[in-house]
């Protein structure tokens, strides 16, 4: 086998498939051989990224489902497999930014979109993935956290409760899944740019320029240098990696 089909003949699943680094992953399972579902609440985005696979000559089906809803959720994970027959990978990474206050004039609204995309919706695509994984004979999993999931930030409570809550998820379902065969993991970026972060940008080189100057290596990240460490977390050269953070950030958190 080459080092470009680690794939070949595997179903994946990617939410927030539409864009960011969920798309770059999408891009490159389907590069790599596998069918993927795109999963994400941006029909048409999704569907431009089936087009491009496809073109390609891979295997997409898009699936417009909203990953904080536990039918959407469970239905995401039958038409996917009511496609491709099987379900062996999914990297759950559907994510949005909050409102962005300090705790007390946080609206509760925010609060409760933030844990319910971003936590509720890895349990339920854990859920419902799960079950799947186990009936095609194995696989891996990989849960999108953040350096926000491993330190505060101010203004910042409901996406860093979520992601710190990620991190505990993935070390408990680790633990309850390895001996059926599926290893979960999870990743921590740094920024990266994706569409959440080119809108807060908003296109003003001083914006990036602060960000970048907080990460050490001096630059953001772009999309697909998050994907390929969360392709390689389901690949078999990551064969004994188990409940795993792996920290992508340029130096962020190490400082
Ligand atoms: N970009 C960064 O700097 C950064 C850093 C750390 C972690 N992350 C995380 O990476 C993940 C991907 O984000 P991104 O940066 O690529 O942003 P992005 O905005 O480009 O992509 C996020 C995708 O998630 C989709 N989405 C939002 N709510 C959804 C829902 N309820 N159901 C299904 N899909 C939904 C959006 O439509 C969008 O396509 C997120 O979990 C985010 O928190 C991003």
């Amino acid at each position: 086998m080459t080092s470009t089909a680690r794939f070949e003949s595997k179903v994946a699943i990617v939410t927030g498939a539409a864009s960011g680094i969920g798309r770059a992953a999408a891009l490159a399972f389907a590069r790599e051989g596998a069918a993927v579902g795109l999963v994400d609440i941006d029909l048409p985005g999704i569907e431009a990224v089936a087009r491009s696979i496809e073109a390609a000559g891979g295997r997409a089906e898009p699936v417009l489902a909203d990953v904080s809803d536990p039918s959407a959720v469970s239905a995401m994970v039958e038409q996917v497999v009511g496609r491709f027959g099987e379900l062996h990978y999914a990297f759950n990474n559907a994510g949005v930014v909050g409102a962005g206050a300090p705790i007390a004039e946080m609206p509760v609204e925010s609060w409760q979109r933030g844990i319910g995309v971003m936590l509720t919706g890895v349990f339920l695509c854990l859920k419902y993935e799960i079950p799947a994984i186990i009936a095609s004979g194995g696989g891996a999993i990989v849960n999108t956290s953040s350096g926000a999931g491993l330190i505060g930030f101010p203004g910042m409570g409901d996406y860093v409760a979520s992601k710190h809550g990620v991190i505990g998820l993935t070390r408990t379902a680790a633990l309850e899944y390895v001996g059926s065969g599926i290893r979960i993991n999870c990743i921590c970026p740094g920024t990266a740019r994706s569409r959440m972060v080119e809108d807060w940008m908003q296109g003003d080189p001083a914006a990036e320029a602060q960000v970048a100057g907080l990460h050490p290596i001096g630059r953001i990240a772009e999309p697909d240098e998050i994907a390929h460490a969360a392709l390689w977390l389901c690949s078999d050269e990551a064969s004994f990696m188990v409940g795993h953070s792996m920290v992508i950030d340029g130096g962020y958190t190490i400082q």
